[in-house]
C-alpha cells in the first residue's frame, strides 16, 4: 500500500480491523440510537417479520454504512439528530439488499450464520426484504427532506440496476471490466455514496462537498466490493462468515475471474469457459481456479485495483476540516482494504 494511504491520516490505526473502530467509536452514541431505531422499526405484527429481520440483524454486520452516515454528518459539523434516522434508513436498505441477494446467490450463510433464506425459505425472505425497504421509505419521508429522499431513492433504484445488470453478465467471461465496474458501482458503491452525501446534505453544507463526500463513498465502495470479490476466492471462511466459493460456483464475473482468464493459456482459458461459462464443475475445480488464480497473481490485481479507489476516496476528502471525524473517515479506507491480508 502506497502514497496517500500511507499518511498521517492512516498512521495511528494498528490491524486493519482496528481501522473501523476510530469511527465507530467516535460516532458510539449515534450509533446506539440507530440500532435501537432500527430494531423499533422491524416491529410488526404479523410475527414472522420480526422473527426474520432479527436473526439477521442479530447476527451482527458490521454496520459500515450507517457508521460512515454518522461520521460524515459529524465531520461536516452537524449537531442535530436528523442523521441518525437516516443511518437506519441506509442500513435498512443495506438488509433489505441482503435478504434479496442470498436468494439470489441462493447463499446459505450470511454473517457467520445460516442465512434467512436457508432457514426461514424463499419466500419470507424476499417478502421481508420488501418490508424492510418499506420500513427504510418510511424513515426518509419522516425526515421530509426531498434532497434526501432524492438521494436515498436513486440509490435504492440504482443498486437494484446492478443487481439486474449482473444477472444479464452472469457466465458471460466476454464482459469486459468496463462492465464488471459498473455493476458494481451500481450494487455496492451507490449505497456508500447515497450513505456519505447524505453527510454534507443534513449539515446544509454546499453542493462542491456533497460531491466531494458522493465521490469519497463511491470509490470506497467500489474499493470494497473489489476486496469482497477477491474474498470470495481468497479467504478463510470462519472469518468472512460467508461461504468461500460461492461466486465461483454461480458462475460470477469477477475481476479475479477476468484477470485469470485473460492472462491464462489456452487450456486455462477452456478451464475458465466450462467452469464459469458452461458450469460444469467438480469437486477439484475451486482448488485449481484458485491455483490459477495464483500464477496470474488475479487476487493481489484485485486488491491493487481496489488499492487505486482507496487513494482516490482519501483525495475526496482532501478539502474537508481537520478533525478527527476526518481522519476516522480516511481511517475507514484502509479498513476497506485491510480485509483482504
Ligand atoms: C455485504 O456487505 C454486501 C457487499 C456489498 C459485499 P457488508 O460486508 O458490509 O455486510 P455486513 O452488513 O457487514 O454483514
Ligand atoms: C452483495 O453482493 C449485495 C449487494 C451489494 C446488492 P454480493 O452478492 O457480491 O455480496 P455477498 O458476497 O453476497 O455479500
Ligand atoms: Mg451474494
Ligand atoms: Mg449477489
Amino acid at each position: 500500500m502506497g502514497g496517500v494511504i500511507e499518511a498521517k491520516d492512516q498512521g495511528a490505526a494498528g490491524h486493519g480491523e482496528d481501522a473501523l473502530k476510530r469511527l465507530t467509536a467516535l460516532v458510539a452514541e449515534d450509533l446506539a440510537q440507530c440500532n435501537r431505531l432500527i430494531v423499533e422499526r422491524m416491529h410488526s405484527p404479523v410475527a414472522l417479520i420480526p422473527q426474520l429481520a432479527a436473526h439477521l440483524v442479530s447476527s451482527g454486520g458490521k454496520r459500515l454504512r450507517p457508521v460512515l452516515t454518522l461520521g460524515a454528518s459529524r465531520m461536516c459539523g452537524y449537531e442535530g439528530p436528523r442523521h441518525v434516522a437516516l443511518a437506519a434508513c441506509v442500513e435498512f436498505i443495506h438488509t433489505a439488499t441482503l435478504l434479496h441477494d442470498d436468494v439470489v446467490d441462493e447463499s446459505t450463510l450470511r454473517r457467520g450464520q445460516a442465512s434467512a433464506n436457508a432457514l426461514f425459505g424463499n419466500k419470507p425472505s424476499v417478502l421481508v426484504g420488501d418490508f424492510l425497504f418499506a420500513r427504510a421509505f418510511r424513515l426518509m419521508v419522516e425526515d421530509g427532506n426531498l434532497e434526501v429522499m432524492r438521494i436515498l431513492s436513486s440509490a435504492a433504484a440504482t443498486l437494484a440496476e446492478g443487481e439486474v445488470l449482473q444477472l444479464l453478465i452472469q457466465n458471460d467471461l466476454g464482459t469486459t471490466e468496463a462492465q464488471y465496474l459498473e455493476v458494481i458501482e451500481g450494487k455496492t458503491a451507490s449505497l456508500f455514496a447515497a450513505a456519505t452525501r447524505l453527510g454534507a446534505v443534513v449539515a446544509d453544507r454546499p453542493e462542491a462537498e456533497a460531491e466531494a463526500l458522493d465521490s469519497y463513498g463511491r470509490n470506497l465502495g467500489i474499493a470494497f466490493q473489489l476486496v469482497d470479490d477477491a474474498l470470495d476466492y481468497a479467504a478463510e471462511q470462519e472469518k468472512l462468515g460467508k461461504t468461500v466459493g460461492d461466486d465461483f460456483r454461480e458462475g460470477k464475473i469477477t475481476l479475479p475471474v477476468l484477470a485469470a482468464f485473460h492472462a491464462g493459456e489456452a487450456t486455462e482459458q477452456e478451464f475458465w469457459r466450462r467452469t464459469i461459462e458452461e458450469r460444469q464443475q467438480d469437486d477439484s475445480d475451486f482448488a485449481e481456479a484458485q491455483r490459477l488464480m495464483a500464477r496470474h497473481g488475479a487476487v493481489a490485481k484485485t486488491i491493487a485495483r481496489a488499492e487505486a479507489y482507496g487513494e482516490a476516496a482519501l483525495k475526496s476528502l482532501a478539502g474537508f476540516p481537520d478533525n478527527p471525524f476526518r481522519h476516522a473517515l480516511a481511517e475507514v479506507v484502509r479498513f476497506c482494504i485491510a480485509r483482504a491480508r
